[in-house]
């Protein structure tokens, strides 16, 4: 049995993480930690709350003593961190939560899981790891050609992109200063069930279905590598079961596609499978996103090479996927939309002016 410590498992690609390695492992224990932002939500993870070999604590990862509690209650083998604040427009209206729980929060369970793991100077108990969960934007943005690559230079834009790639740093300072076995993993936008609806496809998703008008910043030509969750989840178990100690991977690739693009094809699958009077009539070219980074595209043959990943969904597969699950789930998206979501972007959009 292997027990993996999973911080933000309550979120987005954290909750897809438990679930997918619950389904696919009989000898893995989740111990998933999450604070429960507006971003957390553990309707995500009914189907295993009862499950043995699940358990949750509510808990910040920048806290100490909680931390270091649930190290000494459990034998964990691996840490994977995917607590994080991860929205940029949010990091842009309050950058100090970014530092918070990104920076100092990984450097606290970096120095939770050394102290835990710790056998003699320099040396830990055999076969632990820890995996940072990180993005491509801390590369910054690439002009019309070329792809991020693990050896391109940090560059990053946003407070979003800054806080993760200070993260970063500090991730391969464990692994040089104190040998503590490090991986990083740096992945491309995702989608796919459970992904809150401020990010840009459960965004345009929920507003066609609600009638509501389509932010498109600028001209909606910046263009994002788009991976459906399951892979990203795939390459991070692969990652934590095979990959080189001290080593980063970037996780995306071929699958670059235009802002307007995205919007355009859910609005036509939505005209063709739910309401014949939605159109793209309702999208909306508002101010651009200060700082907004053009293009990101993942170069993956390193993880192709060493450990045989690839992203195995296409887009156009992927797409529907995602929008059929949001379409059988109205439900979950009504819950997360309620309450303190749903004052927050009436605060970001109403005051977005129309280009
Ligand atoms: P998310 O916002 O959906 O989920 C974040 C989770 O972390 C939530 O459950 C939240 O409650 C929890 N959390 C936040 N602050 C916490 C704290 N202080 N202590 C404990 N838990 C806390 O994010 P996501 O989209 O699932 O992203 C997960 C990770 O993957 C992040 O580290 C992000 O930087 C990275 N990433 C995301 C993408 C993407 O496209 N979404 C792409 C590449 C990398
Ligand atoms: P987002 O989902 O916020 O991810 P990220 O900023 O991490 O890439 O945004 C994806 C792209 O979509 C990004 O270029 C910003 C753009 N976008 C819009 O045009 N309108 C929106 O309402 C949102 C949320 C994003």
């Amino acid at each position: 049995m292997k027990t993996y410590l999973v911080t933000g498992g309550a979120g987005f690609i954290g909750s897809n993480f438990v679930l997918y390695m619950l389904n696919k492992y009989d000898d893995v224990m989740i111990i998933n930690v999450d604070k429960l932002t507006y971003a957390g939500n553990l309707e995500n993870l009914k189907s295993v709350e009862n499950n043995p070999r699940y358990k949750f604590y509510q808990a910040d990862i920048c806290d100490r003593e909680a931390i270091t509690e649930i190290f000494a209650n459990h034998d964990i083998d691996y840490v994977v961190n995917f607590a994080a604040e991860s929205h940029v427009d949010r990091s842009i209206a309050n950058p100090e939560i970014f530092v918070e729980t990104n920076v100092l929060g990984t450097v606290n369970m970096l120095q939770c899981a050394k102290v835990a793991w710790q056998t003699g100077d320099d040396t830990y108990k055999e076969g632990v790891k820890y995996l940072q969960v990180s993005t491509d934007e801390v590369y910054g943005s690439l002009g019309e050609t070329g792809y991020f690559m693990e050896t391109t230079p940090l560059d990053p834009h946003s407070p979003y992109s800054s806080s993760k790639a200070s993260a970063d740093l500090f991730v391969k300072a464990f692994g040089d200063t104190y040998k503590f076995p490090v991986n990083i993993t740096r992945c491309s936008n995702n989608y796919g069930p459970y992904q809150f609806p401020e990010k840009l496809i459960p965004l345009i998703m929920n507003n066609t279905l609600k009638h509501k008008d389509l932010p498109v910043y600028g001209d909606g030509m910046q263009i994002r590598d788009w991976l459906y969750v399951e892979d990203h989840c795939k390459a991070i178990d692969m990652v934590v079961r095979d990959g080189v100690l001290g080593e980063v991977y970037n996780v995306g690739g071929h699958n670059e596609r235009p802002n307007i693009f995205i919007v355009k094809t859910i609005i036509s699958y939505i005209k063709e499978n739910v309401d014949d009077t939605v159109g793209e009539h309702m999208i909306r070219y508002v101010t651009d996103r200060k700082g907004h980074d053009r293009r990101y595209g993942i170069d993956p043959q390193k993880i192709k090479d060493a450990l045989g990943w690839y992203p195995e969904t296409p887009f156009e597969i992927g797409i529907k996927k995602t929008l059929k699950w949001y379409l059988d789930n109205k439900e979950w998206v009504e819950n997360v939309t309620s309450g303190e979501y749903q004052k927050y972007y009436d605060k970001m959009y109403s005051g977005k002016e129309e280009l």
